[in-house]
Parts: C-alpha cells; structure tokens; sequence
C-alpha cells in the first residue's frame, strides 16, 4: 500500500480553499474531499511495515496547535507542475514533522530528500498553464485563511486510478491538550489494515 503522513483539513476550510479551484484552464483541481497538508509522504509499504510506521506513530507525544494557511504558489517555476496554498510559519508544526520523521526513520524507512515546504496542492498540471497562471497567482497571493485547531493528525492510504488518487485514513494519531500537564497522547483508533 501507499501510505503518508497528513493533516486533515476542516471541511470549512475546504470549502474555502474551493473557491480558489478555478479559472485555469487545463488545471486538474483535486477534489475538495481530498485537500490535505501532507507531513510525510513514505509511499509503497508493505502490511508488516506499516504496522511498524503505525506503531512508531503512535508513540508520538506532541501539542495541539493552531494552523494558517496563506498565500498561494506554484512549484515547477515556468514549468509549472503544480499550484498550493502554502503555510505560515509554524514552530509547532516543525517540531511536530522533526517527530514524525524520527518516527519514519525508527520504523525503517529512508529519509526523505529535500526540504520540506508545508502545502497543500490545488491543482496538478500536465501542460504548462500558461499566460493566465500569472494573474492567478497575483490575484491570491494575499489568500488567507483563519487558524484552524490541529488537534491529530493521521496516517493515509492512496490508491492511484486514472481517474485520481483516492486518499483513505487509515489511524489517527491524537495530539495533547496544551493544558494538560501529561502532554498524554492518546491513539484514537488502530490501523485498519492487514
Ligand atoms: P503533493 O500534493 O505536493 O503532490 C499523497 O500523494 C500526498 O503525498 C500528496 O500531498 C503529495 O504531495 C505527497 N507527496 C510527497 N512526496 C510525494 C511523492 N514522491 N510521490 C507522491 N506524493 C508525494
């Protein structure tokens, strides 16, 4: 299975960041139901290792926080690839993926390559959008959103079809209230796959 480390969004927020799918021609929006801040992307596994990436997951203690998302980006530079909405800068979150990682590591997998830039896609192209992604750009460079409480994050499968990904959760991993003194975490549910 294919597997990454995400944050799900509100669905109000997704229907926020809806508005902004539009007006570029040969842009393949993903769905709304699928907007999502990946942590970690860890890919092809197979069932003895993902138990081991759940168990390593599980073991993660970190606080809630609140998130924003801002301004919107495109990676590929004139060979435009994709359009994101990207994050504001975030300690929590950074130590929260430093966490994640270890944890990916502890479970055998390889380091990722690269370094991260926290975002969540819009649109995948195939063709270069063109002239009209300039104004695209410009016109929601100044997008942004109202925090949102990030209170767990999640453990997801994809599974590829022509027609697009579909992303299914796969664990929950809870975050602590930063209230408590424990910083307990507490394991909502089990990975529900063999
Ligand atoms: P993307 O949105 O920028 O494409 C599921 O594919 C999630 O994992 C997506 O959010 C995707 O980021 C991310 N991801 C990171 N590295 C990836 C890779 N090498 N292949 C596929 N998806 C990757």
């Amino acid at each position: 299975m294919r597997l990454f480390v995400a944050i799900a969004l509100p669905e109000d927020l997704r229907a926020l960041l809806s508005h902004l799918q539009g007006g570029l021609p040969g842009a393949r929006w993903v769905a709304p139901d699928n907007l999502h801040l990946t942590l970690r992307f860890i890919g092809e596994v197979d069932g003895l290792a993902a138990h081991d990436i759940d168990a390593a997951l599980s073991e993660i203690r970190a606080p809630r926080f609140a998130l924003t998302l801002a301004g919107v980006d495109r990676f590929g530079g004139s060979r435009t690839r994709s359009i994101w909405v990207g994050v504001e800068e975030n300690d929590a979150l950074a130590r929260l993926r430093v966490k994640i990682e270890h944890a990916a590591r502890r479970a055998g997998q390889a380091p990722v390559g690269g370094k991260y830039k926290p975002h969540v896609t819009l649109a995948r192209f195939k063709a270069n959008p063109g002239a009209r992604l300039h104004a695209y750009l410009a016109r929601h460079a100044l997008f942004r959103a109202a925090p949102f409480p990030v209170e767990e994050f999640m453990l997801y499968s994809s599974t590829l079809a022509r027609s697009g990904a579909t992303y299914a959760p796969q664990a929950a991993y809870a975050l602590s209230d930063t209230t408590a003194a424990d910083h307990v975490s507490v394991k909502k549910s089990s990975l529900s796959i063999n």
